[in-house]
């Protein structure tokens, strides 16, 4: 579980102080498409600027790792705290921070977690699924890397999201 005691304790305080004073600029200037140029392009990112923007911008999601089920939680704080948005809007943005910013449980998830998670084709993630029920747990990202079709630079690109 390295993925969760490395991360850094009061990273949420210290990111509100930094993007509370400020207000995401609109999508449409210059510095606007540069905050959104730091997100991963693909549905719901719309809606996260969208939604988000008020009171501290979306910055606040980067760096964080939750689960699903926290950020689902998180989502509903907000709520709470005021963020307004239809049903769809509020789906997309839990679809997209669970596709981008969670942990990815190797052999825990589900293959269709895994197939967006690790931005693999479903095929690929029944392989991952059926080389973990075959071989036991993968225990290291090498052994998650030799599954038949794993693109190795998709998964070194996750390597502070994967817990094993
Ligand atoms: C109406 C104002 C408002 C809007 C809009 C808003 N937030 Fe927040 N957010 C807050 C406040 C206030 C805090 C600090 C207190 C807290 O954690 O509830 C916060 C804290 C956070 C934090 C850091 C604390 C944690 O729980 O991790 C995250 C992440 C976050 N918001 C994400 C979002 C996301 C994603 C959206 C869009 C769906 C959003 N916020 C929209 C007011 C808002």
């Amino acid at each position: 579980m390295s993925s969760l005691s490395s991360l850094p304790i009061g990273a949420c305080a210290t990111l509100l102080a930094v993007t509370m004073s400020a207000q995401t600029p609109p999508a449409q200037t210059p510095a606007g498409r540069a905050v959104e140029s730091r997100f991963p392009a693909g549905p719901g990112r719309d809606a996260l600027f969208k939604v988000c923007r008020e009171c501290h911008g979306p910055e606040s999601v980067l760096g964080q790792l939750k689960t699903r089920e926290e950020w689902s939680k998180t989502l509903d704080e907000m709520a709470s705290n005021g963020a307004s948005g239809t049903d769809e809007e509020w789906k997309e943005i839990l679809d997209y921070l669970a596709t981008h910013y969670s942990l990815i449980f190797v052999n825990k998830a589900t293959a269709t977690e895994l197939e967006s998670t690790l931005d693999v084709s479903a095929a690929i993630a029944e392989a991952i699924v059926g080389a973990r029920t075959e071989q036991g747990a993968l225990k290291t990202i090498d052994e998650l890397k030799r599954v038949p079709g794993v693109d190795p630079l998709k998964i070194d690109a996750r390597k502070d999201r994967l817990v094993f």
